[in-house]
């Protein structure tokens, strides 16, 4: 069976990438009338996030975002690795195993951009445990919504990692967008201080031209 679709969302806090993952999920489980009239299965689609994917993940979880956890940056590193292991070992892999289409809310770039960019660890060395803890496991896609961390939309109580200073985001933001440069076959920006219904018309796009694309590919075999 071919392996499902890994789809990832990514971006500074309060950035709405969470309201669009979750937009995406109905949009892909909406059986189409073609579907219908086949009477096809609909697709099942998985939508998961990090940290906290798993059970063993919502414990690190809470350790990582308790504004009280004295934490330095390789401990905080290595519980965002462990909690990504877990979640790729129990949810993800097994999910795309069974040709599941698999959307996950923050995943490797988010360490690279808060670790790596925000923390000012080695690159090198959390790109080695990023693909250590996943296995190798990279996302076919990923939407990147980029906004100033000025212009930020934060609700509720302020977590650990969102409480960090104006420098602390900047940075992470210039980080997700230098993954951007490195990887633009898989990264895809979106300007995220456009509307809502504007970031997922261009989201529904590419992803329709990804799923065609499949198709062909799929009849060719
Ligand atoms: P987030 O998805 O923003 O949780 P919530 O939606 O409840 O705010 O993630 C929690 C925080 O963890 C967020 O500030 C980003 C940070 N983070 C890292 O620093 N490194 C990582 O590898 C991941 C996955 C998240």
């Amino acid at each position: 069976m071919k392996r499902g679709l890994f789809i990832t969302f990514e971006g500074v806090d309060g950035v709405g990438k969470t309201t669009q993952a979750e937009r995406l999920r109905d949009y892909l489980t909406q059986p189409t009338a073609l579907q219908d009239y086949l009477d096809v299965p609909r697709p099942t689609v998985l939508l998961t996030a990090e940290p906290g994917g798993t059970p063993l993940g919502e414990k690190i979880r809470q350790l990582l975002l308790d504004p009280s956890s004295r934490m330095g940056k390789r401990a905080e590193t290595l519980l965002f690795a462990a909690d990504r292991a877990q979640h790729v070992a129990e949810v993800i892999k097994p999910a795309l195993e069974k040709g599941q289409t698999v959307i996950c809310d923050r995943y490797t770039d988010s360490t690279v951009a808060y670790q790596v960019g925000g923390r000012e660890l080695d690159e090198g060395d959390v790109e080695r445990l990023n693909m250590w803890a996943t296995q190798g496991l990279q996302p076919d896609r990923t939407y990147l919504l980029d906004m100033n961390p000025l212009d930020r939309r934060l609700t509720g109580e302020v977590d650990r990692l969102e409480g960090q200073c104006f420098e602390f985001q900047n940075r992470v933001r210039r980080k997700f967008l230098d993954l951007a440069k490195q990887y633009p076959e898989r990264i895809m920006v979106l300007d995220g201080s456009l509307s809502r219904e504007q970031v997922w018309t261009l989201i529904k796009g590419d992803v329709d031209r990804i799923l065609a694309e499949r198709a062909s590919a799929e009849r060719l075999a």
